[in-house]
């Protein structure tokens, strides 16, 4: 029994150091990062491709960039802030939690204001995914 113990250990170590061994390669990749990480966390995980589309589909993107401010904030400061406060975006969306992001009254009217007839008909898994894609935008 003990044996077995010690086994599983050292291959759970084993395997352990392999995984950060893989995890260490792409940073020496020449590609841009904020481009790399972006599409890779796109291709990786369904959640996220569906919620970029869905993004793109219902119009966020008039208002939203990944990178930069339009009329709101960038996806990837609404996740920075989101992770910083352990705010739940998906709350947000469903309107059960204000904004923390850019608390301005005249910019959470705008927003609100889309948010009310943007998401009419869009499932609550619909939403998570959107939440998945714009917490996948570093
Ligand atoms: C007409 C412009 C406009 C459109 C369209 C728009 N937004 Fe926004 N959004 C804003 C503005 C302005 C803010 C900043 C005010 C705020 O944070 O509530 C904002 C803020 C946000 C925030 C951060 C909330 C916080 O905590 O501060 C999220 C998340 C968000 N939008 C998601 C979306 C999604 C998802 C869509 C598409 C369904 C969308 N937005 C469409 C203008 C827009």
């Amino acid at each position: 029994m003990r044996k077995i113990v010690f086994i599983a250990i050292v291959s759970a170590f084993v395997f352990v150091s392999c995984g950060d061994s893989k995890k260490e390669a792409p940073k020496t990749a020449e590609t841009p990062k904020i481009e790399k990480t972006t599409k890779e966390v796109v291709q990786a995980n369904p959640d996220v491709a569906t919620g970029k589309k869905l993004f793109n589909s219902k119009g966020c993107t008039a208002c939203h960039n990944e990178e930069f401010k339009v009329v709101g904030p960038a996806l990837k400061v609404i996740s920075a802030k989101y992770a910083e406060e352990k705010g739940d975006i998906l709350k947000f969306l469903q309107g059960t939690d204000a904004a923390i992001v850019d608390t301005d009254p005249g910019q959470v009217a705008i927003m609100k204001s889309n948010l009310n007839t943007m998401l009419v008909g869009v499932s609550e898994s619909e939403l998570k995914s959107i939440v998945a894609y714009i917490n996948s935008v570093k």
